[in-house]
């Protein structure tokens, strides 16, 4: 896939330049310096020779077949070079010129005409606006990057060139091997997806790491990192998130989406592992790259200071690593060494006078007991130690351990010497404690993500063709928002359990209504003007009797006269009012990269003033139903605090799942709320009380 991007038998460089000035010059330079195999052509049509390769003035005149042109001249002139590629056979191009969609609309009407172009010839391009490309296998350098990365198992892609010259430098400053470096440019042809699926297929590339700053076709991104996940880790970190699509939502979900909410679903849900920072980005590198995946959750931390290991203590705390207590087969070994007033518990504190000798029997006895799945090893230099020496203890440990070993020297120059060990030996380096947690955390999680099994899907029968119907009323009408009753139908063809509920048009026959139901009752404002019914003062509950009831019908009345005037009123809804319930809401919204998203959070204060609400991207499993549940600080209310009964988890996940359905059947409902839906006891099920929904046609 894309071979010819990485392991091309021939290679163009089109604006080739004998000025070590110019652009042009650099990317040859880097093709023919680092030793890449192939044949090189130089495209200049005012130079005989470059670098030692005779330069040809146009792709025509090249004798042989070329696999890869880079192109490196001003923007006008690409349409013209890229006439030329098409002509001569080059199938695939880097476009490193800049100037087109990212300096505005003429910019962006030029890298059309070059897509177009590209598709009518069949050739694939990378960039404009890029970096180039690295291969170390190929020891391919076709970008203007300085330097050459060293060959290693870990594939780089990013949407900003500044990006991948960061790394690179960082590499070569830390002897962190890669197998590629891709710059994205402006993606007008090969994306964030294909680079990525090209990756998982590269044998010498052994981790992904990624800089995004969007992302083109989120449902095809999703499905080929979820393919991918599966045998290769992914590490992302993106950029540019911001809330501004909610900006205009006019419901609860909308209102609290955005894109972080969708990317992190995205993320989760595809089995990408999320970098929040681009220290975390390097951190889990080095560990994913050099280390083999934690069998399990139990930690063990060997220091020789309180401090660092109580740190770290907190930080695996915060993770899905356990801390368990050394057992006591282990413990015993350790003290026939260990002095006295060393902590055999975990963190293992061989105490400050800790020697190298100290740390690698520590160790030894530690790597031997298999119910340790993952080690830390933290130093704080003291006069009694030497750091290098440890290092190289650890080190010579590591060869043969069958559990990852991670380390963090704090301190800066007398732990130098021993950072620049562990790199040597592929062992991961941490300044701080926290940083060496939470890669240790990643590779536990990604291990979860690989045991996870297959994703189960409930479908539910449906009366779609109800639901047509009724959204082909509401847009000849030249509405959007369904009302009341018609959100009902709605819910109702997908299955949901309705409060029983019926118009009164006066007080007498909301009077009659409430008995009918039977006391007590729930009364809300009719009307597909108001949509907001509380706020408006249009909702009354826990109406107990005929008098309430009366009451209730000429305070919703008056109240939307008075606020909403020009609010069209068909009458006031009588409602059986569901007790014992807790109330959650759920939602749909659309996200602009990924489609529709499904939300789930308690209902009141939980949603609107705390914002505890979890997302996924639809079609929702029922394991991803079931962890978005439980993804929500205040999940522990539905478990039941202080003896109250549980709430029906079951019947929340079943409103996901109908929801999300929902949500895939009908493109066009664009926001959804069910809010609140309402959770009786464990084994009773949820009933959906209210509901919004806006369609667009
Ligand atoms: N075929 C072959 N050679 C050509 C052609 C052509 N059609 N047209 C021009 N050339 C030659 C020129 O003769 C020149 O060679 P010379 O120096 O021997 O005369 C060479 O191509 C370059 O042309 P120049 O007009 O000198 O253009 P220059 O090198 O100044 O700029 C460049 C070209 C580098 C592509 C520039 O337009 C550009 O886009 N720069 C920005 C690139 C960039 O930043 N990309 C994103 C990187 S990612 C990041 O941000 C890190």
């Amino acid at each position: 896939m894309l071979q010819h991007f990485f392991n091309p038998s021939s290679v163009a460089v089109v604006g080739a330049s004998q000025n070590p000035a110019k652009i042009g010059h650099d990317i040859l330079n880097n093709i023919v310096r680092y030793g890449y195999g192939g044949a090189v052509y130089p495209i200049n049509p005012r130079a005989q020779e470059i670098l030692g390769h005779k330069a040809y003035p146009d792709l025509a005149t090249v004798p042989s077949k070329i696999d890869l042109a880079v192109v490196a001249v001003p923007a006008p002139a690409v349409m013209d070079v890229l006439e030329q590629c098409g002509k001569n056979g080059v199938d695939s191009v880097i476009v490193i010129t800049a100037g087109f969609k990212e300096t505005g609309p003429e910019g962006a009407r030029l890298e059309e005409r070059l897509a177009t172009q590209a598709r009518e010839f069949g050739i694939r391009i990378l960039g404009p606006n890029c970096l180039g490309v690295i291969d170390t296998a190929s020891a391919l350098n076709a970008s203007f990057a300085a330097g050459m990365p060293l060959g290693g198992h870990i594939g780089f892609f990013s949407q900003s060139g500044a990006m991948c010259v960061a790394i690179l430098d960082w590499a070569l400053g830390e002897n962190v091997g890669f197998s590629r470096f891709v710059s994205l440019g402006n993606k007008m042809d090969i994306s964030e997806t294909e680079i990525m699926l090209s990756m998982g297929q590269d044998e010498n590339t052994r981790v992904i790491l990624g800089y995004l700053e969007s992302i083109e076709d989120g449902p095809r991104f999703m499905k080929a990192a979820h393919h991918v996940s599966k045998t290769k880790p992914i590490i992302i970190i993106k950029s540019g998130t911001t809330s501004a699509g909610a900006k205009a939502a006019s419901s609860h979900t909308g209102a609290l989406a955005g894109s972080e909410h969708a990317y992190r679903a995205a993320f989760k849900q595809s089995g990408i592992i999320h970098a929040e920072s681009m220290q975390a980005l390097f951190g889990y590198a080095i560990a994913f790259a050099n280390q083999s995946l934690p069998e399990g959750p139990s930690l063990a931390i060997i220091t020789n200071s309180g401090g660092p290991g109580i740190l770290a203590a907190d930080a695996s705390d915060r993770s899905s690593l356990h801390l368990t207590p050394i057992r006591k087969e282990t413990a015993d070994r350790l003290r026939e060494f260990l002095p006295p007033t060393a902590s055999l518990y975990n963190p293992i504190d061989i105490i400050g006078d800790a020697s190298h000798e100290r740390y690698e029997k520590t160790l030894k006895v530690i790597l031997k007991d298999q119910l340790i799945h993952a080690v830390l090893i933290l130093l704080t230099p003291t006069a009694a130690v030497d750091a290098e020496s440890v290092a190289r203890e650890i080190a010579g440990l590591a060869k043969d351990a069958d559990k990852p070993i991670v380390t963090a020297f704090m301190g800066e120059k007398r732990v130098r010497g021993a950072r620049k060990i562990f790199q040597d030996h592929a062992i991961p380096t941490y300044d701080y404690p926290e940083d060496a947690v939470a890669a240790l955390n990643a590779m536990l999680r990604y291990r979860q993500w690989l045991e996870k099994p297959e994703k189960q899907y409930r479908r539910f029968e449906a009366n779609t063709g109800k639901v047509r119907k009724v959204f082909a009323s509401v847009i000849k009408q030249h509405r959007h928002d369904l009302i009341e009753s018609e959100a009902r139908q709605i819910l109702k063809a997908y299955g949901f359990r309705l409060p029983e509920n019926r118009i009164a048009r006066t007080t007498r026959e909301a009077v009659a209504t409430a008995s009918e139901i039977g006391y007590p009752v729930v009364m809300k404002i009719a009307s597909p003007d108001v949509l907001h019914k509380s706020d408006m003062g249009g909702v009354r509950v826990g109406l107990e009797n005929e008098a309430m009831v009366e009451d209730a019908f000429f305070e919703i009345t008056s109240n939307i006269q008075l606020r909403q005037p020009r609010a069209r009123i068909l009458g006031v809804m009588v409602q059986e009012m569901i007790q014992r319930g807790r109330e959650v809401i759920l939602g749909i919204t659309r996200d602009i990269q990924f489609g529709p998203m499904i939300m789930f959070g308690l209902g009141g204060i939980y949603v609107e003033v705390l914002k505890d609400v979890a997302f996924r991207i639809a079609p929702l499993s029922v394991e991803e139903a079931d962890a978005m549940i439980r993804d929500i600080r205040s999940f522990p209310l539905l478990r039941g605090v202080r003896g109250e009964a549980p709430a029906d988890i079951e019947g929340i996940l079943d409103g996901l799942l109908r929801l999300s359905q929902m949500a895939i059947d009908f493109p066009e409902i664009i926001e959804a709320d069910i809010n609140p839906l309402l959770v009786c006891p464990e084994g009773q099920g949820a009933v959906a009380v209210d509901a919004r929904i806006t369609i667009h046609e």
